[in-house]
């Protein structure tokens, strides 16, 4: 019997995991310049959390959500996100006592019960980023900048940012009045669940995967329409502060983002690239729900990249000859062969990643070795070398060969390394 992995878990395979690395690395580093502390949360919570949270009547909790009973029958779930269970955490440990704005951020995987494709998995992975305790629209606009300066140092370019408001309770009642009265005109062309919405949750037709429910809400009224005085403002000022951070914009008044919280700010960041699956990240600002979960009355703005979707943005990026060792050894003979293992782990106490074949191999086997393992240079050592006293060194991209002095080779390879390795 031979096993698979389940349909829409995926392996990140060794290749894959520098570009995943890097990825966390960039973010954590540029996180931090802005103050992000990270925060790491369970896997599993009491479903209860993810369903007052997100919303019932959410593809995200009524569809998606892999929820079972632990063996004392309490109903849990695999997170699907993970700003409802930061939020707990920051009320569960008091975290917003010690500091007035909490900046946090988490990385891992998210569970969703989703038909599988490109782009689109049932364990997937993020990156999150959450202010907590300003209502911005200051810390909104630094929210953005921040991620859009993350992903073009990434070497991520050509990307769009939509931006648009969904108001606060006050502007929201009359445009839900609006809406349902819109929808209701189309009701035949919209599909079992959306007709239900209509009523329950309105807003909910807008991230239905169904095609004609996508047709309707194209006509459907916008939200910008109703804000009120504070919620105009609030938007107006974010876009002014965007635009004075001199960053590209295009306000989507449909963009209702799939869960139930956000209030005021919500923003998507879209490729061309990608197909279907092409949004990188949401986010958007969740002033009630602290408060919603018996915590203070505390305002919040936040995002969630799709880890899987950068990194495949991005692969391309990093060059294949980067993902190797930086020297190969090949020694040919018992005697060049026990020299080249020690200085092996000495050149990897000096920094160098460095590879070396163990099977007694030929010339023509230790090169082709190399290049599988794609090696920067290799350093051949026959006997013929160990009496002369001098080495070989070849560069695996410009084919060029140099001698190098054995009696001090570990220093001479870290120097060489440092001062003019290309
Ligand atoms: P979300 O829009 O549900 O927002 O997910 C954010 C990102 O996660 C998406 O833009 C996408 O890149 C990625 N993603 C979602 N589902 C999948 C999937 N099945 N396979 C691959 N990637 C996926 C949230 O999760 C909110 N918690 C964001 C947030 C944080 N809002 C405020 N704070």
């Amino acid at each position: 019997m031979q096993y698979k992995a389940i349909r829409g878990f995926r392996d990140i395979l060794p290749d894959q995991v520098e570009t995943w690395n890097r990825i966390e690395a960039e973010a954590k580093r540029i996180f931090g310049l802005f103050g992000f502390k990270e925060i790491r949360i369970p896997m599993l919570e009491k479903a209860e959390l993810f369903a007052r949270g997100i919303g019932q009547d959410t593809d995200i909790v009524s569809k998606e959500m892999y929820t079972f009973q632990d063996r004392k029958g309490t109903s849990v779930a695999m997170r699907p996100e993970a700003t409802a269970s930061i939020l707990r955490a920051c009320i569960e440990h008091k975290l917003y006592e010690e500091y007035p704005v909490l900046k946090l951020f988490t990385i891992g995987p998210m569970f969703r019960y989703e038909r599988p494709q490109k782009g689109r998995s049932r364990q997937f992975h993020q990156i999150n980023a959450e202010i907590i305790g300003d209502p911005g629209p200051r810390s909104d606009s630094e929210l953005i900048f921040m991620l859009m300066w993350f992903f073009s140092s990434l070497g991520l370019h050509d990307l769009i940012l939509n931006v648009n408001s969904l108001g606060c309770p006050r502007c929201r009642g009359p445009f839900r009045a609006e809406l349902t009265g819109y929808l209701k005109r189309y009701s035949a062309q919209l599909c079992p669940d959306c007709q239900r919405r209509m009523d329950t949750n309105p807003l909910r037709v807008f991230d239905c995967k169904v095609e004609t429910c996508n047709q309707v809400v194209k006509g459907a009224p916008s939200m910008l329409d109703f804000l009120c005085n504070d919620c105009t403002h609030h938007f107006d000022s974010l876009m002014a502060y965007l635009k004075a951070l001199g960053m590209d914009f295009v306000i989507n008044p449909h963009l209702m983002r799939g869960l139930d919280y956000y209030t005021r700010t919500t923003f998507e960041v879209q490729t061309q690239e990608l197909g279907a699956q092409n949004a990188i990240v949401g986010g958007g600002r969740y002033d009630k729900l602290m408060k919603e979960f018996g915590g203070p009355d505390s305002p919040a703005i936040g995002f969630a990249i799709g880890t899987e979707r950068v990194v495949e943005l991005s692969d391309e990026h990093t060059s294949q000859r980067e993902k190797g060792p930086d020297i190969f050894l090949a020694p040919l003979g018992k005697g060049a062969e026990d020299k080249a293992f020690m200085w092996l782990q000495e050149l990897r106490k000096g920094g160098l990643r460095c590879e070396m074949e163990y099977r007694s191999l030929g010339l023509k086997a230790l090169m082709r070795r190399a290049d599988r393992l794609k090696a920067r240079k290799v350093l051949i050592v026959g006997e013929d070398e160990l009496i002369k006293g001098k080495g070989i060194l070849r560069d695996m991209v410009t084919k060029e060969q140099r001698e190098l002095p054995l009696d001090n080779v570990v220093d001479e390879l870290i120097r060489f390394k440092e001062t003019s390795w290309t």
